[in-house]
């Protein structure tokens, strides 16, 4: 009894020691695992680069089964794209980060040290990068037109990428952000479509920046990157419309004055030079009348 008890703790110790130097027990787990999503292409990153072993990423979206990207099973990087594997972009998704052996190497063990990750959910947490737009003046209606063009995604469907409108479909508005030139006094406008139009002064120059924004989102998630700030033209009038006929006479007729003073200046100095030249000096005045 008391030999048999010796050779099964003998075993445990020697089990204990082979898993020792075969070093499965202490792969580190993953660390800091995130989430980085913009419009739609997501990536899973941790840490630390793995040494003698490798990482294998798992997902699921709550209450469905768990799966795997072929391209994270036991791979040495610290990065996987999810973009195409989260199908369902409402759905919320939880991964695993495990840390196993490299590949080719074999291991008893039924559970390997792992990290989960934060809840992501791409319809509610993807970033939204900045929209492009384009700006047109009704200089008759005095209105200004923006059209925004929807930002594209990374969603691939029907062999072309989904655009932002696509996938929001109602939930996507944009808030355009504008002021007249010189002027400090911002507005807002917020539009349902990828179209705004506003009122505009005459002739006046309107500075714009334009996002997108998803009200249903959670108050920190709602914008999307602001783009770029563009002007409207000032418009050019011609210099009759801007002074009056009247002023531009006047000033046409003041430098003809201006051009007669300088011509009569000029005579007038030309020919008392040119009476002093012809008359000789006061020395040689006297000479000639002798
Ligand atoms: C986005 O897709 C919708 C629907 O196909 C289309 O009407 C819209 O013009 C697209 N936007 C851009 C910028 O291509």
């Amino acid at each position: 009894m008391e030999t048999r008890t010796f050779i099964a703790f003998g075993l445990l110790l020697a089990s204990l020691c082979l898993c020792g130097v075969s070093g499965t027990t202490d792969f580190p787990k993953a660390q800091d695992v995130t989430w980085s999503s913009n419009n739609f292409k997501t990536l899973l990153t941790w840490g630390p680069e793995p040494t003698n072993y490798a990482y294998t990423v798992e997902f699921y979206a709550v209450g469905k089964d768990r799966d795997r990207n072929p391209h994270c099973i036991r791979t040495k990087n610290t990065e996987c794209d999810l973009t195409s594997r989260l199908t369902d972009l409402k759905a919320t998704y939880y991964a695993d980060v495990l840390s196993e052996p490299e590949r080719g190497v074999t291991s008893d063990l039924v559970e390997f040290p792992h990290t989960r990750s934060k809840r992501f959910c791409p319809y509610k947490d993807t970033l939204i990068g900045r929209p492009d737009f384009k700006i047109e003046v009704d200089k008759v209606r005095n209105k200004i037109t923006l059209d925004i063009e929807d930002p594209l995604s990374a969603i691939y469907q029907d062999n072309r990428l989904l655009n932002i409108s696509e996938i929001f479909k109602d939930d996507l508005k944009y808030k355009v952000t504008y002021r007249k030139a010189g002027s400090t006094g911002k507005k807002v406008l917020t539009t349902d479509t990828s179209r705004a139009v506003l009122d505009a002064d005459e002739g006046e120059s309107y500075c714009f920046s334009v996002q997108a924004l998803i009200p249903s989102r959670s108050v920190g998630m709602q914008l999307g990157d602001m783009s770029r700030l563009q002007c409207s033209p000032r418009e050019n009038k011609s210099i009759f419309e801007e002074y009056g006929l009247g002023v531009i006479a006047g000033a046409i007729l003041a430098i003809m004055v201006v051009v007669i003073v300088v011509i009569a200046l000029i005579a007038v100095c030309c020919r008392r030079r040119r009476r002093e030249a012809a008359s000789p000096g006061k020395d040689g005045a006297p000479l000639t009348q002798v």
